[in-house]
């Protein structure tokens, strides 16, 4: 069909079929649609939307742009997970081996820190040694081996993407759901799983800051997996504030294997156990989420966990010994406290703030093309703390020496006030 007709039918409200979707979608990655053609298509679909199945065309014609892995010589279910990313999000550190360690092969693709958020790549990475470049053959043979990999999203993954994303960003249509739910679903149905748990943020530090936004897109994600073919539930959780107290790379990591230890902090506790539930009723280990649950905890608190996570950094060339000994992971060179300029209760954080103020510190790449894994910064005082005046609320710390400017900003972070509730970390399940 022309590529004109293809577009009038989008601009007019009319469906557009399988093979116009995929010829679009081809068309352009190979350069025979134009990005106005293309630019007009998306803008068609932000004011007009998609069916469920025009989605599905969608993600998939996306998904088969690149290489496709395929998981099928991997015994049993093999299950990912998906954030939509946030400030202190360490889950993928924790919950990976957390489910392998029940017998569930996890196979994850993961990305780098973007925009105020951090990447579970880079985290990983703060691990003397650790890789995460690993090829097709490398991947498989690891999730056989130990029972999971995470390795960092190649080029050839979904490449369409890349490029629809970049015309999105240019022509202000990045928010729309079913281009939202193509464009992270066809990444993850890239990766080869069966099984997709979506941790979907909502908050301030979250890429939708609204719950019924948030409740929308993992509702198209979860449904759209399903048309794929494949299991699928989803989580809403709150980036309202920074998961846990750690924001940066080495510093998560360090987080991270407190909780592996069967410590930590209790809100990143609770949602890896949720999220692990889910994975391991998906994967077939347990028969509900609440026997999932029971069984993550005891994993948990039993050490297989930790464990797991052991084998999972020394398979890919990490020191282990990070595990029993943090010291040994990247320290900053600089570190300052930020104080309190008054007394009283911690109502509210700004942490879209927050991530892009670590960022800067260099836990991210913003002017910079390397990431720093000591630079970060450490929240002491969260929603509904007490602190008293000239008391420390953040540390901030860095390789590089640390301007006034950011502890100033910092502070401007945490807002006083009365709280009557501390809110919750999860606030809803799309099954
Ligand atoms: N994250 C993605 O991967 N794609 C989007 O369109 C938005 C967020």
């Amino acid at each position: 069909m022309l590529v004109y007709e293809i577009v009038r039918k989008k601009l007019d409200g009319e469906k557009n079929t399988a093979e116009e979707i995929s010829q679009l979608v081809m068309g352009f990655v190979h350069g025979e649609v134009s990005p106005e053609q293309m630019a007009t298509w998306l803008a068609a679909v932000y004011i007009r939307g998609l069916s469920d199945e025009e989605t599905w065309w969608l993600t998939d014609a996306m998904a088969k742009s690149g290489r496709i892995l395929d998981l099928s010589s991997i015994e049993g279910v093999k299950v990912d997970k998906h954030s939509t990313g946030g400030v202190g999000d360490k889950v993928s550190i924790i919950v990976v081996p957390l489910v392998a360690s029940a017998g569930v092969p996890v196979a994850k693709l993961t990305g780098r820190a973007l925009g105020h958020t951090g990447g579970t790549a880079d985290k990983l990475e703060s691990i003397p040694g650790m890789r995460l470049s690993l090829s097709e053959e490398e991947f498989i043979a690891q999730v056989k081996r130990i029972g999971c990999a995470i390795a960092v999203t190649t080029e050839d993954i979904a490449p369409a993407d890349k490029k629809i994303y970049a015309l999105r960003d240019k022509t202000a249509t990045v928010a729309s759901i079913p281009l939202i739910v193509s464009s992270i679903l066809s990444k993850k149905i890239a990766g080869g799983a069966d099984a997709f748990v979506f941790d979907v943020k909502f908050g301030d530090g979250a890429f939708m800051r609204r719950l019924e936004d948030a409740k929308a897109l993992a509702e198209g994600l979860v449904k759209t997996a399903k048309l794929a073919g494949k299991k699928a539930v989803g989580v809403l959780s709150s980036m309202e504030q920074p998961l846990g107290r750690a924001i940066g790379n080495a510093v998560e990591v360090e987080e991270a294997i407190e909780v592996l230890k069967g410590k930590g902090q209790e809100d990143v506790r609770e949602l890896c156990l949720e999220i692990s539930a889910l994975m391991l009723w998906l994967g077939g280990a347990v028969t509900n989420p609440e026997e999932g649950k029971s069984k993550a905890t005891e994993l948990l608190d039993s050490g297989a966990a930790l464990e797991s996570f052991r084998k999972l950094v020394a398979a890919q060339g990490g020191d282990e010994k990070v595990v029993d000994e943090p010291e040994r992971l990247p320290k900053p060179s600089f570190k300052r406290e930020v104080k309190a300029t008054q007394r009283g209760t911690i109502s509210a954080i700004s942490t879209r703030q927050l991530g892009i103020i670590a960022g800067l510190l260099g836990a991210a790449r913003i002017g910079s093309e390397k990431v720093d894994p000591a630079a970060g910064i450490i929240v002491l005082k969260k929603v509904g703390e007490k602190v008293d005046l000239g008391e420390p609320v953040a540390i901030l710390q860095s390789s590089n020496p640390i301007d006034n400017d950011l502890l100033d900003k910092v502070g401007a972070c945490f807002k006083f006030g009365e709280v009557e509730k501390i809110p919750s970390i999860l606030a809803g399940f799309i099954g």
